[in-house]
């Protein structure tokens, strides 16, 4: 590989999986990995014409591109979509678990079903991807969360259980990066703060909040991408176990 190539495409022969990647910041991660020369596969459960306009998008701008069907919710759903984008591109390089549900219920009306949907969802997914990629993985290997400032700073009532996923998330990454450091491979947990999608739109519940964010604004999808891009990349080689919040200052 020449200069030129490793600095335009800082990721060319990489090979990484984004979980939830049809739509959101998971999208934005896809796009992002993509144009840096990663090989990409996703994962979605409901999006599936966005998730096929997707991987025409990246085919159609010379990439690789791959989606999934697969339930965040159902392990050996989980595990067999990081089996199947190993047999597809040969490897795992790098491994996104974007895949998220949110809920603002009060804790006395809480369903206990979603409960569960949420834990398999938010938390226990993550890990079962891990276990799923980890072993493969080789020196250089990039395992990215995507947790919650939420975990620190939670504004809304209702969230007990979202923001107790997303600390689970911070705590998981803390130790499976000594877990994943004897083979080369780096854990790290990227915070995002109020940023405009689905799951909180601008003119959502959050707007109410928007005013105590110092940068006085929601994020962009993109500027989460941005991160991962620099976490994946050969760059970051001495970050692991980190928490880094992308949130315009939100939580301080
Ligand atoms: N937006 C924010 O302000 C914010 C703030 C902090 C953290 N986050 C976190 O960032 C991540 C992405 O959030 P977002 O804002 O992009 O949310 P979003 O717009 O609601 O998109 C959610 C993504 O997760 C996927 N997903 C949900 N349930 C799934 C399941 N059971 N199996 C597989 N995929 C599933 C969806 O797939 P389909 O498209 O197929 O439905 C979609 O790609 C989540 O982990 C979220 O908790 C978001």
């Amino acid at each position: 590989m020449n200069t030129t190539s490793t600095m335009n495409k800082p990721l060319a022969d990489k090979k990484a999986l984004v979980t939830g990647g049809a739509r959101g910041i998971g999208a934005a991660i896809v796009k992002r990995l993509a144009e840096d020369g990663a090989s990409v596969a996703f994962t979605y459960v409901s999006a599936q014409s966005k998730a096929d306009e997707l991987v025409q998008e990246i085919k159609s701008a010379g990439g690789q591109a791959l989606a999934i069907r697969a339930d965040s919710a159902d392990a050996g759903a989980v595990k067999g979509a990081v089996e199947e984008a190993i047999q597809a591109f040969g490897g795992i390089d790098i491994l996104v678990n974007n895949a998220g549900i949110a809920s603002l219920t009060p804790y006395d009306q809480f369903d206990l079903e979603e409960f569960d949907r949420m834990v398999a969802v938010n938390m226990k997914a993550v890990f079962v991807a891990v276990q799923a990629a980890g072993p493969q993985m080789k020196q250089g290997g990039r395992v990215i969360n995507i947790g919650s400032v939420a975990a620190e700073f939670n504004p809304f009532t209702g969230n007990s259980l979202y923001v107790s996923t997303k600390a689970a998330v911070a705590g998981l990454t803390r130790a499976l990066a000594r877990d994943l450091a004897p083979q080369g491979v780096t854990v790290n947990n990227i915070q995002p703060g109020l940023i405009d999608t689905d799951m909180n739109p601008a003119n959502g519940p959050s707007a109410s909040v928007v005013n105590m964010v110092p940068l006085g604004r929601y994020g962009r999808a993109s500027e989460i991408a941005s991160l991962v891009a620099y976490i994946a990349s050969p760059e970051a080689s001495y970050i692991t176990g980190a928490t880094l919040n992308v949130d315009g200052g939100g939580s301080v």
